[in-house]
């Protein structure tokens, strides 16, 4: 690009004074400054939208055709697959959608957590996005119900008694998702409303994580406070055509995982209607989930293990303030191996969570516990070592602005 690139302003150029309108508008977001130096971990946000809208379209067809009902869902799934034209596609674009989603999801958090990308001015973004994550894990769970498969029935009966042993609202919070004592027809309505309806919040949602990055700006590879000095360059076309780029790359590995290895994400006994009568040997959600329910598995007492489960997934949302901002946080190598640590657990957790809980898994499993633990709750806050006051400085203005 050399030297003759045009570089912006450092912030947000935002419209001309009072020149409001859809044109505005996106002349403002393809205007929008972006340091340089930005890789390509920052076009995981583009890759997830572009999945997400694939969701989103499919989805809508998918929904045509499927019948919320006991005794029906299993058949109207299968002639999605046989008998609509296309449905056998519409419907493995929609189950391959569902891990390159959760799988860019993942990307994109550890993306955050390596370049810190959640410290102030950045915490609103980082925020919106756990309650995204939140959702999508909520949407994923209830869409995985509806073929009403071996796996769909078990998960639901899983999940079910899980949140059932929660102190004080657990019997009603768990009739509320099952619509009953066990997984029925009032369940799967249940979970084809949350699963459509809250696809459309996930997209109010994404439009506000977005709109709250361009107000704070993004956060640089090369240290957390994009200063001055770095070089800006628009958003329109120099991120853009990489961010294209980034999705065709992952349309290529979305043709081949679902053309050649479906089998890669894909439930065989998910192909099996659902049986109250018969509980599969071995019932395991989709890969995206394991990390969280071989915690889950691994804890004696089942109120425990829903707890660890679930705060591993709610500790993100405290990141921001658990990472004090310190000298070794600063550290690429030292955050690079404190965050490899923390995949590799939560992977040993994934492979716990697919054994039985005894011997060695349940051994692994609570290790994994520990060291996943461990980098939120003990690298982030004391490694971290001392406070960033101008840090903080900078969100009590943005928030007084
Ligand atoms: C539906 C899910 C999500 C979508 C569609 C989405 C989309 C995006 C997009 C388009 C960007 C700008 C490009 C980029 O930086 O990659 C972005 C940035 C960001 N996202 Fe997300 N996001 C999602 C979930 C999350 C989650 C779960 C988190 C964290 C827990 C998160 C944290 C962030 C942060 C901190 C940035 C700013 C990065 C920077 O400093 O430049 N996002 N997101």
């Amino acid at each position: 690009m050399g030297d003759k690139t045009p570089s912006c302003q450092h912030g947000n150029t935002g419209t001309p004074q009072g020149d409001t309108g859809p044109v505005a508008f996106a002349r403002a977001y393809a205007g929008l400054p972006l340091p340089a130096t930005l890789n390509w971990w920052w076009t995981f946000g583009a890759v997830l939208v572009a999945v997400l809208g694939l969701m989103l379209a499919t989805g809508l067809f998918l929904a045509l055709t499927y019948t919320p009902d006991a005794g029906l869902a299993f058949s109207s799934v299968e002639s999605i697959e046989r008998r609509v034209p296309y449905g056998w596609l519409l419907r493995a674009m929609h189950m391959t959608g569902a891990s390159f989603c959760m799988a860019a999801l993942y990307v994109h958090i550890l993306r955050g957590l390596y370049y810190r990308s959640y410290l102030p001015p950045r915490r609103a973004v980082w925020g919106s996005g756990c309650a995204l994550m939140a959702m999508l894990m909520v949407t994923a769970f209830a869409g995985y119900v509806l073929p009403w498969g071996q796996m769909s029935y078990w998960g639901a009966d899983v999940a079910g008694r899980a949140v059932a042993t929660l102190p004080l609202v657990g019997g009603w919070l768990g009739r509320m998702v099952l619509g009953g004592e066990n997984p029925g027809t009032a369940t799967l309505h249940r979970m084809f409303v949350l699963h459509f309806a809250l696809a459309f919040v996930i997209i109010g949602g994404i439009a506000l994580h977005v709109m709250v990055l361009h107000r704070r700006g993004s956060s640089s590879p090369s240290g957390r406070l994009v200063s001055a000095r770095d070089r800006m360059l628009p958003f329109h076309p120099y991120f853009t055509v990489r961010d294209m780029l980034a999705v065709v790359l992952v349309a290529l590995a979305f043709v081949l995982v679902m053309g050649l290895w479906p089998e890669l994400i894909a439930e065989p006994a998910n192909y099996r209607p659902a049986n109250p009568l018969h509980t599969p040997v071995d019932i395991e959600p989709e890969w995206y989930f394991l990390p969280f329910y071989g915690m889950m598995q691994v804890v004696p007492y089942q109120l425990g293990g829903v707890l660890l489960a679930g705060g591993a997934v709610a500790v993100l949302f405290a990141v921001p303030w658990l990472d004090r901002g310190g000298r070794a946080g600063e550290h690429p190598i030292v955050r690079l191996l404190a965050l490899a640590l923390m995949v590799v657990a939560a992977v040993m957790a994934a492979s716990a969570g697919r054994h039985h809980a005894q011997g060695v898994w349940l051994l692994a499993g609570r290790v994994a516990i520990a060291v996943y633990y461990a980098y939120f709750l003990l690298f982030l806050p004391w490694l971290g070592g001392a406070g960033l006051p101008d840090a903080q400085d900078d969100d009590e203005k943005e928030a007084r602005a």
